[in-house]
């Protein structure tokens, strides 16, 4: 079976790339098998998830290694990102190196975790992927990022790159008491007439979960709007 294939993207840093990586993983891990491979040297999203942020994981896999994904519950995986990830050797690979190496790997969804600031760690990512997640605030700056992610997201698919072939923007810790937020809807409307609006809004037990290192759907209320958020994503992704 073909695995659902997921990045999480923003050209930003700190706007909840990993907090919506770790949340989705665990939704989809509730229906089955699912490896999130954290493509960050800094290793969040491993660790937010309980796993040893220092075991071998994505870079070893990008050498041509064999790395076991580390489990974290029966049905979710996780391969840590970590500084190897910013050596000379993984900058020297191609594009389609990540998405060579996962080939191998019988899930039924792999969701990928970019980090902010390297450029061609993301790009591991938006290749290997079918589904893009660009991730966005109110701020202008997360705004400029996005715009980047789906510049490249477009010049790619109109190339006929391997790579996301759909992409929604998630605006991320939306408050609607907050100005700047009420106004990031009717912005991202403007500058991106065509694309899908997603939601996810601000909710302590989001970051509660990955502090606390456990999958947000065994440690956040049932009912929270956080999960209800979640849930509405996945749905998007896995309607296709
Ligand atoms: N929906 C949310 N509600 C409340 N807090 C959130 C939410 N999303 C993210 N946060 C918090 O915001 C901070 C940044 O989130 P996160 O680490 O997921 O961002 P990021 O984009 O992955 O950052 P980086 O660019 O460093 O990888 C964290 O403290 C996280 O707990
Ligand atoms: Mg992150």
């Amino acid at each position: 079976m073909t695995p659902l294939k997921i990045a999480v993207a923003a050209g930003k840093g700190g706007v909840g790339k990993t907090t919506i990586a770790c949340g989705i993983a665990s939704v989809l891990a509730e229906h089955g098998r699912v490896l999130l491979v954290d493509l960050d040297p800094q290793s969040n999203a491993a660790w937010g998830l309980g796993a040893d942020p220092t075991q071998p994981g994505t870079a070893e896999l990008l050498l041509g290694g064999t790395p076991t994904p580390i489990k974290i519950t029966d049905t979710l995986s996780v391969f840590p990102g970590g500084p190897g990830l910013k050596g000379h050797e993984v900058m020297r690979l191609d594009p389609e190196a990540l998405a060579d190496a996962i080939a191998i790997f019988d899930y039924e969804a792999i969701v990928f975790d970019c980090p902010p600031g390297w450029d061609h760690l993301e790009r591991f990512g938006l290749v290997a992927t079918e589904a893009a997640l660009v991730v966005v605030d109110a701020h202008p700056f997360a705004i400029q990022g996005a715009a980047r992610v789906v510049e490249t997201l477009l010049a790619r698919r109109q190339k006929n790159r391997q790579g996301a072939q759909r992409w929604a923007l998630v605006m991320s810790r939306v408050d609607p008491r907050r100005t700047l937020d009420k106004d990031l809807e009717a912005a991202l409307a403007a500058m991106f007439p065509d694309l899908k609006r997603l939601l996810i809004r601000q909710d302590v037990a989001l970051s509660l979960a990955t502090t606390e290192r456990i999958p947000v759907t065994n440690a956040a209320p049932a009912h929270c709007r956080g999960l209800s958020d979640l849930r509405d994503i996945v749905r998007w992704l896995q309607d296709g």
